[in-house]
């Protein structure tokens, strides 16, 4: 049991990357907040972990009002919060002059507006107790950059700049800031970019299959957990060698 009877706060827990890392954590022993925007459903989650280690907290990410809501709550009802994950997040692509600005209000808000804000308000919690572990969500192509994705790609880039910064900052007061990068996992986001190129991108992937979400959710096991305790200002590729 890595995660035994620490607070965690999951975004974007009722499908893919997410839902598999609260089932993770939930199997290592922690308490999950996981959020989603839509009401009813982390239903399944929720049923399948009979016992109370999943509560649900319905809000949109990029609304400050209703995330603040939520750490105010994990607050009072728990008096800590141990592990944050800022796992929401979503992948739009467009080829350069075709980008509105639109588009990248969009992408910023969710991927990195929602991902700093939520990391202050949990470093708010995490200070007094001096500890805590953050991990934000990048990816490979955050890292390498990919044609038609320059949106996604900054905004995958600009965590990898706060999580840099942030660790830093936070690191004299025990709160321990990481990022991973995953690389083609196999979830609705990565099927997005439609079935043909889905093909063609799983043959560059070097151990020939396309990552799950639970390769991902083991990551975030250890970056949570007290194994990576001296672990922090890192960005950990999930790629199992692919090729952009
Ligand atoms: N899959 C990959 O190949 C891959 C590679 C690199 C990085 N990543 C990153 O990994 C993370 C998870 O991706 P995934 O593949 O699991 O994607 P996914 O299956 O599309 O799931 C994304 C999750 O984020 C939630 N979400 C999006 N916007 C939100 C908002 N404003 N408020 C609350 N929740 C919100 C979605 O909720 P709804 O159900 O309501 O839409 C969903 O639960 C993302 O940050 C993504 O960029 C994925």
């Amino acid at each position: 049991m890595l995660l035994q009877d620490r607070v965690c706060l999951i975004t974007g827990a009722n499908r893919g990357i997410g839902q598999a890392t609260a089932q993770r954590f939930v199997d290592e022993g922690a308490l999950v907040y996981a959020n989603a925007r839509r009401a009813g459903s982390l239903d399944a989650l929720v049923e399948k972990n009979k016992e109370g280690q999943i509560i649900p907290l319905y809000f949109d990410v990029t609304n400050t009002q209703t995330l603040k809501a939520a750490f105010l709550r994990i607050r009072k009802e728990q008096g800590r919060l141990d592990v944050l994950v800022n796992n929401a997040g979503i992948m739009k692509d467009a080829l350069i002059g075709m980008i509105s600005s639109e588009l990248v209000r969009e992408v910023f808000r969710i991927n990195v507006f929602a991902t700093l804000e939520a990391l202050q308000f949990a470093a708010g919690i995490m200070r007094r107790q001096k500890s805590g572990s953050i991990i934000n969500f990048s990816s490979i192509v955050g890292v390498e950059g990919s044609v038609g994705q320059s949106v996604y790609a900054a905004s995958k880039g600009a965590v990898i700049a706060l999580t840099r910064s942030t660790a830093k900052e936070l690191a004299p007061q025990g709160i321990r800031v990481n990022a991973v990068a995953p690389g083609f996992i196999d979830t609705a986001l990565f099927h997005s970019i439609g079935e043909m190129r889905v093909a063609s991108v799983s043959k560059d992937v070097g151990m020939g299959r396309l990552g799950t979400p639970e390769d991902v959710a083991g990551v975030c096991a250890f970056l949570a957990s007290d194994l990576a305790g001296y672990v922090t200002g890192q960005i950990i590729g999930i790629d199992g060698s692919a090729r952009l």
